[in-house]
């Protein structure tokens, strides 16, 4: 039978952690989250509950994972012999198939946009009518979300080592270089500072319980935390690692990759008259109106589409892993063919969130359209759900003897992390999550 793999090298996991963290939910949900939630506060809040909230429960995934060295269920399994706990699993691999299901829909207006940059077809006046144009395309949308899915089945079947390690090594800075020139363009146009206003200086009307769900919901999907995937990649990983270190790592990272983005986008809104709260199509109609202002940007976008293309690819298939992963169990020699069955299964189930901006456009789900009613399922619902569980497992059933072993951190630092999966996560977590639903 085959063996479980093993990350190659220390800087294998954690630049698939980050990997994982960093995609569309820095890049480009954070912006239109930001826009369409007053901004300033929005980001405050997301922060503080990336810091407090959100890297204390990635580090319990990490420890829960490592401890385990199995796909989540059976890891959970493993910890809490003869418990319900393992349904965290189950439910990890509920959610990241529903997230798949619309992220890959995004993947696709990505290829979309690529296709036109390299075929010169980004040429436009008015981007926002080109964004709702292609998006309203049922064929132009199903083929990209098609062959985004194609392209994160086909990674995740060549297993940790061939496809993912290696893909992380190479894009990721170069991303981080890309953005910052974008920022320097984006700040030096005319009217850039109100962008940075809105950013930056609070309206304190926007304090409330819903912002503050958005932001910690943000917090979770941008971190990949809540759905076990995490757990997932903590798995492959030897003892030596620092875990605390990694998941402080990538939270900064990820936090300063979502600033970055705003720091893109909002200069440019305000200084090109477009509205901040122009929801998802933000980053696709802020975007190639930068690059018109930029030297060579006919070329440039290309080379940045394919940079974001990849980082969301780094994103979509810790998503199918984790599937996979639990989907397999120990048949460690299946991991082909469920790549593909799962990938399709969860195309398939996406093909409403993908139709949702033009035939199914009119369908009213709780949240909006069927993509809207997807994201509240896992980013409002799911994920601060299982992280809830996870913290509650790190925190009570796991022994600190056990807790602290995996950590290795600082007595200090191991009972600061203890107390805050005792206490300040899941009562965060639950009175946000109940005045949400209460205002
Ligand atoms: N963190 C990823 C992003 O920001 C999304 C994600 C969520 C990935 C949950 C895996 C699990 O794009």
């Amino acid at each position: 039978m085959k063996q479980r793999e093993q990350w190659t090298s220390k800087i294998g996991f954690v630049l698939a952690a980050a990997g994982s963290a960093i995609g569309l939910g820095a890049i480009w949900k954070f912006p239109y989250m930001a826009g369409t939630n007053g901004g300033s506060v929005f980001v405050l809040l997301f922060i503080i509950c990336t810091l407090v909230i959100g890297l204390p429960v990635l580090l319990a995934e990490f420890v829960i994972g490592r401890r385990g060295k199995s796909d989540a269920v059976t890891s959970l399994k493993k910890l809490a012999p003869g418990r319900k706990w393992h349904w965290i699993g189950w439910m990890g691999l509920g959610s990241s198939f529903i997230l798949l299901s619309f992220y890959s829909v995004v993947g696709g207006w990505i290829l979309s946009y690529l296709a036109r940059a390299l075929f010169f077809k980004l040429e436009t006046t008015d981007h926002s009518e080109l964004f709702n144009s292609i998006i309203a395309d049922p064929v132009e949308v199903l083929v990209g979300q098609a062959i985004f899915m194609v392209l994160t089945i086909w990674i995740v079947q060549s297993g940790i080592r061939g496809g993912i390690e290696r893909a992380s090594r190479l894009m990721m800075p170069l991303l981080f270089i890309f953005f910052i020139l974008l920022a320097i363009r984006s700040l030096t146009l005319d009217g850039a500072m109100e962008g940075i206003r809105f950013l930056f200086v609070p309206d304190w009307s926007y304090l409330t319980s819903k912002t503050l769900l958005m932001a910690l919901g943000q917090a979770f999907f941008s971190l990949s935390v809540g759905v076990t995937a995490m757990m997932t990649y903590a798995s492959y990983l030897q003892k030596e690692e620092k875990l605390g270190q990694s998941a402080f790592n990538v939270s900064i990272l990820n936090i300063v990759i979502s600033l970055l983005a705003g720091i893109v986008i909002f200069p440019a809104v305000f200084a090109l008259g477009q509205s901040p709260a122009e929801g998802p199509g933000l980053i696709f109609v802020v975007l190639p109106a930068i690059f018109n202002e930029i030297p060579f940007g006919g070329f440039f976008i290309i080379v940045f589409f394919i940079l974001m293309l990849f980082a969301t690819l780094t994103s979509s298939i810790s998503m199918l892993e984790i599937v996979v992963s639990t989907g397999i169990r120990k048949k460690y020699d299946r991991r082909r063919r469920a790549a593909w069955m799962f990938g399709a299964l969860i195309f398939i189930v996406g093909i409403p969130s993908a139709l949702s901006f033009g035939v199914l456009a009119n369908v009213e789900m709780p949240g909006g359209t069927i993509f809207d009613f997807a994201d509240l399922l896992t980013s409002r619902i799911g994920l601060p759900i299982g992280a809830l569980l996870i913290s509650i497992f790190a925190g009570y059933v796991l022994s600190s003897a056990e807790t602290d072993d995996e950590l290795r951190m600082h007595p200090y630092l191991n009972k600061l992390w203890k107390f805050i999966v005792r206490f300040i996560a899941p009562i965060a977590i639950v009175i946000i999550f109940i005045a949400s639903f209460l205002s």
